[in-house]
């Protein structure tokens, strides 16, 4: 990694392995995200997309390799980093179901310069569904729901785990240019982990492919979209061609 590059990046994930019981899930993991820029965080079940995330946000301490954010290590306290502006958004999307969705917004607010109304802007459909409980909602509201949730807390590095689980194809195909546009609006890094390959590489600027708990292949998402077969490559393991 150049200096420029530690200078500039938002978050940085530098040669980290970290897992669970003193067993790696990831290894040797490196990412670096700029401000305002998506990563696409790709890979088959168990490649080691979520323990990636959660080693960023300060959930997991690494086994070795730093994670720093904003300009400085990550915290041991998931609070202290999320206080910072480094937030997940869970793949259980971290909603309350008997709340209504005005509860649940309010549960989030903090001091942070991002308002309900901005918020609210990239997610008008939120808005005439105010008082409904969020059990009630479809997966796609409850999912925009959990990244309007998110965006009150004013990240300024936005972990993405999953919001396709449970989702048809045409709700991500929704909710994905709304990530795009909150990227661009506030400048914000965001890391997103996606199953739907082409959803993603379509807004995101840079990809990874895990496999194994390691980077199989890592790249502009332009390169990948001209070059998918090496995307399919590296999800079975394979090397690029
Ligand atoms: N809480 C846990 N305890 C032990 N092993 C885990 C735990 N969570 C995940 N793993 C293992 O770590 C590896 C990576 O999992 P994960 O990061 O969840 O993958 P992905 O999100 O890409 O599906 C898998 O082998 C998984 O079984
Ligand atoms: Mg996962």
């Amino acid at each position: 990694m150049t200096v420029t590059e530690t200078a500039t990046a938002a978050l940085e994930v530098d040669g980290v392995t970290a897992g669970y019981g003193g067993v790696p899930a990831i290894r040797d993991m490196n990412v670096s995200v700029r401000p305002g820029e998506i990563l696409a965080l790709l890979g088959p079940n168990g490649a080691g997309k979520t323990t990636t995330l959660l080693t960023c946000v300060g959930a997991l301490v690494p086994m070795s390799g730093s994670v720093r954010a904003l300009g400085s290590p990550i915290d041991k306290r998931i609070e202290r980093n999320a206080r910072r502006g480094v937030t997940l958004v869970p793949d259980n999307r971290g909603v309350f179901h008997k709340l209504t969705v005005a509860d649940n917004l309010r549960l989030a607010r903090r001091k942070g310069r991002t308002s309900l109304d901005t918020t609210l802007d990239h997610f008008p459909k939120l808005r005439s569904l105010m008082n409904r409980r969020c059990g009630l909602l479809s997966g796609g509201e409850q999912q925009m729901l959990a990244l309007a949730k998110a965006l009150l807390t004013d990240p300024k590095v936005l972990l993405v785990d999953e919001m396709s689980l449970g989702l048809a194809p045409i709700a991500v195909q929704g909710l994905l240019p709304t990530l795009r546009a909150i990227a661009d609006d506030h400048n914000m890094a965001i890391v997103l982990v996606e199953q739907h390959i082409d959803l993603a590489l379509s807004i995101a600027d840079s990809a990874m492919v895990l496999h194994h708990g390691r980077v199989a292949l890592s790249s502009s998402a332009a390169d990948l979209r001209q070059n998918r077969e090496s995307v399919e490559a590296a999800y079975f393991g394979l090397p690029a061609k």
